[in-house]
């Protein structure tokens, strides 16, 4: 049966992965994972989450199966840091969550709503966006057009053509947004931008599309929440796929949040119904194991504290990363100017250079980046940093 399949193509990020893997280079240094990463080069597990996984552990009496939706505490806790404990009293039954297994199936069982809801449904996403939006969307049966975001010339949001191509959405389509920490460019809105866009969608009917992968990861749990919340203040319909896979490092485990917001309640119920029905056909119910703990450590003040702390420790870190790499390559180079990193939010960023120096790079001093220079900040270290300024200076410069 199988004899006549031809393999797909590898991975483009996996597969430079892999080629990473096996450079005999003793020096190499990878900025193309898609992980944080310590100044060990360890992907670490949170304090509170190993605490809260031995409780779990310890306590847990059975494994049988939990409420369809998901485990309560995980989903009260998710939407209360998304959106404000208060907006969620507010809402009351206006909004709904379903436990997804990562950001993924979040993005997954929503696209499989949009589909239900109107099998013609286009989603509008920035030009770059994650390129696995379009494989997981796309095979839900969703179209994907692309609105103007970044411009590779001025190393920024072009803000005036996405709103230029934002205003010409039809009325009813979806708009995906990055909560915060855009992947790959790590270019975000600022409140006025995202005031401005969310009125735009207000004004022209359009439904909002949260992808939050990086919460926390940007400049705050506080802060990287603005776009959402002010989409769900000025929109009557919108929908979030939550991932707990960074801000967690829960990666493995598979934890995320479908969420759904909208004017009635019996319309959110109805939605709901359909994303718990596409979960029923695909995988029927979510991993527990990281909800729970995820759950335990919002819902447990000592937990949360530690958890809050260690991730603005982690943040605080990847900003120092990003402000040495700017300075130093501004100081080591008069090719470019690479201030505008400086500015950039979360894991990633482009570094804006031609592909033949990514390529040189990684040929000559097993340095790996993406070929659309997207760099993991975290990939650099207090080690690392000064031979990637050097290396990339002298490779610019020829
Ligand atoms: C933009 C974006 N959305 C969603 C995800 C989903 O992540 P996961 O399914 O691992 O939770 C990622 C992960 O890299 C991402 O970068």
């Amino acid at each position: 049966m199988f004899q006549s399949l031809q393999a797909t193509p590898a991975d483009p990020i996996l597969g430079l992965n892999q080629q990473f893997q096996q450079d005999k280079n003793s020096d190499k240094i990878n900025l193309s994972v898609g992980v944080y990463q310590d100044a060990d080069g360890n992907t670490p597990v949170f304090r509170a989450v190993k605490a809260a996984e031995a409780e779990l552990l310890e306590l847990q009496k059975s494994k049988s199966y939990i409420a369809q939706a998901g485990d309560a505490r995980f989903l009260d806790g998710s939407l209360d840091l998304l959106l404000g404990a208060d907006k969620v009293r507010e809402l009351g039954d206006r909004v709904a969550a379903v436990m997804t297994p990562g950001g993924c199936g979040a993005l997954r069982m929503l696209a499989e709503l949009l589909v239900q809801t109107n099998p013609d449904s286009t989603v509008w996403v920035s030009d770059p966006t994650w390129p696995n939006h379009f494989p997981l969307l796309q095979s839900a049966g969703l179209k994907l057009e692309k609105y103007a975001y970044y411009d590779l010339a001025k190393n920024g949001i072009d803000f005036d053509a996405m709103l230029q191509d934002i205003e010409k959405i039809p009325a009813g389509d979806v708009v995906l947004l990055h909560g915060c920490c855009h992947n790959p460019t790590g270019a975000d809105l600022t409140p006025a931008q995202w005031d401005t866009v969310l009125e735009v969608m207000q004004r022209n009917g359009h439904v909002a599309f949260i992808d939050v992968a990086y919460m926390g990861f940007g400049d705050g749990l506080e802060q990287d929440a603005y776009g959402i919340r002010r989409a769900v203040d000025l929109l009557p319909e919108v929908i979030i796929a939550n991932s707990c896979s960074k801000n967690f490092g829960l990666y493995r485990e598979r934890t995320g949040a479908a969420i759904i917001i909208s004017d009635s309640e019996s319309a959110t119920a109805a939605a709901k119904s359909h994303v718990m029905a596409a979960a029923r056909r695909c995988y029927s119910m979510s991993p527990y194991h990281g909800a729970g703990i995820a759950g335990l450590v919002m819902s447990n003040e000592a937990y949360r504290q530690d958890w809050i702390q260690e991730l603005g420790d982690i943040r605080d870190r990847m900003n120092r990363l990003r402000i040495d790499l700017a300075e130093g390559l501004n100081n080591a180079q008069s090719v470019m100017d690479f201030s505008f990193i400086a500015k950039t939010h979360g894991m990633f960023c482009f570094l804006g250079i031609p592909e033949q120096v990514v390529l040189d790079l990684r040929s000559e001093y097993a340095i790996y980046l993406l070929n659309s220079t997207r760099i993991n900040v975290a990939g650099l270290s207090e080690t690392n940093l000064p031979v990637v300024v050097e290396k990339v200076a002298e490779v610019l410069s020829r």
